[in-house]
């Protein structure tokens, strides 16, 4: 039923348009303005892989002495030497720009998210921030390879300790850290790889939150345990090295089987649903990889993060990691999260909203400014992404199916672009060298941006109409919206839904823009305005006509999320997936960028990869795939009193700031510390029964 009526849609309305069509001239796009210059305040030291952290058993190891005193010597806790694995992760001393740390202090966190419980691998979101990236540890880990030299560029090694590849390319043979153990000292094993591969992945009715389905890791993957330690990818595609990506954050990080796997619906009496929620934020001390446990949660308040007494990442002097024994994270604004970082009150901030650059930077400018700010390159950027499902994505009414049909017309989508001031919509932002123009794509100025590939359709109302025209989009009733051709959608006036997140002011003054923009060109761009979790949700669903989105790191590095640079699986990509049916109805360029981006992946070479992007940067702004807004740097504010900070650290490259710092490293020196513990001396207790025990 829905098929016809759509089918119908989509007839009616290109009939209107040929019937009406008024021939615009044609219109030739231009090679984007070059970006203001603006320097990021340091460099990385470009370093090896090896340089950073080996696998090695040590003579010794240590804690902080009140873990030994209270836990250890009281019978409630083995010995330190028994809780790590036989070789745990050694960071290098080398490596760490202010060396081996000392034990205490907090890192407090401010965010503007808010935690829906802590099944990450059902698809609940913890409110972002950098919580999950401390909680939850993956096979590979790429937020550190912004110092790694580019000769050596491959994902580091993380709860996969080491890999190899078969002769021909099609198998990966991966060997899992041996011994390690989650937060509540029970094993980890290739048991809990393979429940979340088998049970999360691969199980059509969960979707883990950052979107791992089975095309994520390649069309016809498989993966087996061939040991408790021991796991092995068969790929179709030789190898396939990109994928090693995909097993990073956010994407191939595996939760505690013992905990899940008695509530997941293929061994329990349990809905999908009632999995999904089984782990609410008041579910205290959740086991995980990672350095820091929740312990404690207040809604719209905090949520406290202890110290994990079973890590598996040591120092050289074997000081069992973190040195932090706490993280917090207050739950109020993104905008707060700047203003208590310059201040002094929060710790931590990815200045990323640039309303708030002037008057950060002033106050981080004085001598006893608390806080160091630093710059990096433009890594945000931000784009109008249109739904381009045809087929039923999202199940749409007679008028977004309308809209859906004029999403997939390329003389449409040049019209919007050409209707956006993006001069004028950066300068409201911030004015200054901080903003450029983006034509949408690869971000200038990164590894595969090339000028002379990136067509760009700037700012002309007068052609941007007459495409609208050509397209039969006429206003019939003189209220100064155009209507939709006779027969589609009623005649109705062209009216799109704007979804944008309103917990941060950029997506919210990026959508303002939007709507008076297209006023100018008689369409009606209403803004739905939603909180974090819902617009993802909607988004995730195919519910939105147009949305306001801040790129991801596909954009930025490519090779990290390289899946979603084009629709290469029903449920990779943005703003394209398949209908309930499985069916993706792409037009012919997005099968081109398909066809290019796993061309990429299937390449190592680096000059036909390079070759590669071009195209891919060619057809995507030629095509208009999504309208790019602005581009900007953002700046990392860390408190002064932090140690270890590496160099050059940019907020967003292959992942946020949270995940780049490596924070287990980072400490304060014991005089310096301010005393801002919660829950000094205290532990993680039994897995949803107690908060902090001491
Ligand atoms: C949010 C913030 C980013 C970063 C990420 C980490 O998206 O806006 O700055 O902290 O969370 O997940
Ligand atoms: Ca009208």
């Amino acid at each position: 039923m829905r098929k016809v009526l759509f089918a119908l849609g989509g007839a009616s309305l290109l009939l209107g348009i040929s019937a009406i069509a008024v021939k615009a001239q044609a219109v030739e796009p231009t090679t984007p303005p070059d970006p203001p210059e603006f320097a990021a305040q340091s460099e990385p030291v470009f370093v090896g892989i090896s340089d950073i952290f080996e696998y090695r058993a040590l003579d010794q190891y240590a804690e902080p002495q009140w873990v030994t005193e209270n836990f250890v010597d009281t019978g409630r806790l083995p010995p330190v030497a028994e809780r790590l694995p036989a070789e745990p992760l050694v960071y290098k001393s080398a490596n760490m720009p202010d060396g081996i740390g000392e034990y205490g202090d907090v890192m407090r966190h401010v965010i503007g998210g808010r935690p829906e419980g802590w099944n990450y691998f059902a698809g609940q979101s913890q409110g972002w921030g950098g919580i999950d990236i401390g909680l939850f540890e993956c096979l590979t880990r790429t937020g550190p390879l912004f110092m790694v030299r580019a000769e050596e560029l491959e994902p580091l090694p993380n709860l996969a300790r080491s890999w190899e590849w078969s002769e021909d390319g099609h198998e990966l043979t991966m060997h899992l850290i041996e011994g390690a153990k989650w937060s509540d000292g029970h094993p980890f094993t290739s048991d809990d790889v393979m429940f979340f591969w088998q049970d999360h992945v691969l199980d059509p009715n969960v979707s883990p939150l950052n979107g791992a389905t089975p095309e994520s890791f390649g069309d016809g993957t498989t993966l087996e345990a061939l040991d408790d330690y021991t796991i092995k990818w068969t790929f179709t595609e030789s190898f396939p090295t990109q994928y090693l990506y995909q097993m990073a954050y956010g994407t191939f990080c595996p939760g505690p089987a013992h905990i899940l796997r008695p509530e997941h619906p293929s061994y329990s009496d349990n809905t999908y649903n009632e999995y999904v929620n089984a782990f609410p934020a008041e579910f205290m001390s959740f086991p995980v990889m990672g350095a820091w446990v929740p312990v404690e949660y207040r809604p719209d308040d905090i949520i406290v993060m202890r110290r994990n007494p079973y890590y598996w990442k040591v120092d050289e002097d074997g000081n069992q990691l973190p040195y932090l024994d706490e993280l917090y994270y207050r739950l109020s604004s993104w905008a707060d999260r700047d203003v208590q970082a310059v201040a002094g009150s929060g710790d931590f901030s990815n200045l990323e909203q640039p309303e708030s650059y002037v008057e950060a930077l002033q106050r981080a400018a004085s001598d006893d400014a608390p806080a160091r700010l630093q710059f990096g390159a433009r890594t945000i950027g931000y784009s109008l992404q249109m739904n381009m499902s045809g087929n039923g994505w999202g199940e749409p009414d007679e008028r977004a199916q309308a809209v859906r049909e004029l999403n997939r017309e390329l003389d449409f989508r040049k019209a919007v672009s050409m209707a956006i001031d993006r001069q004028r919509l950066g300068d409201a932002l911030v004015r200054g060298p901080f903003t450029a123009i983006y034509p949408g794509g690869l971000f200038a100025g990164t590894t595969y941006y090339d000028k002379e590939s990136t067509a760009y359709y700037g700012y002309d109302l007068e052609a941007a109409n007459q495409l609208l025209d050509g397209l039969g989009l006429i206003d019939t009733d003189g209220d100064g919206i155009r209507n939709f051709p006779e027969g589609v959608a009623g005649g109705q006036n062209v009216e799109i839904t704007v979804l944008a997140n309103t917990d941060y002011n950029t997506d919210r003054s990026l959508a303002d823009g939007i709507n008076a923009m297209m006023e100018e060109i008689g369409i009606r761009a209403i803004v739905n305005l939603q909180q974090g979790n819902t617009r993802d949700s909607l988004r995730q669903a195919g519910q939105f006509d147009w949305s306001v989105w801040r790129e991801g790191s596909e954009m930025v590095s490519v090779v990290q999320g390289t899946v979603g640079l084009a629709p290469t699986g029903p449920r990779v990509h943005d703003f394209h997936r398949a209908n309930e049916a499985g069916e993706l109805d792409l037009l012919p360029f997005e099968q081109e960028l398909v066809d290019i981006v796993n061309a990429f992946i299937a390449t190592p070479d680096l000059d036909e990869r390079a070759e590669l992007m071009r195209d891919y940067q060619r057809v995507f702004t030629e095509n208009v795939y999504s309208v790019g807004l602005t581009q900007y740097p953002g700046a990392l504010i860390i408190n002064k009193r932090f140690k270890n900070i590496p160099e050059g650290t940019p907020i967003f490259l292959y992942n946020w700031a949270e995940d780049s710092v490596i924070r287990e490293r980072l400490f304060v020196p014991v005089d310096d510390q301010p005393g801002h513990e919660l829950h000094p001396q205290t532990l993680p207790g039994e897995p949803g029964g107690s908060g902090p025990i001491s």
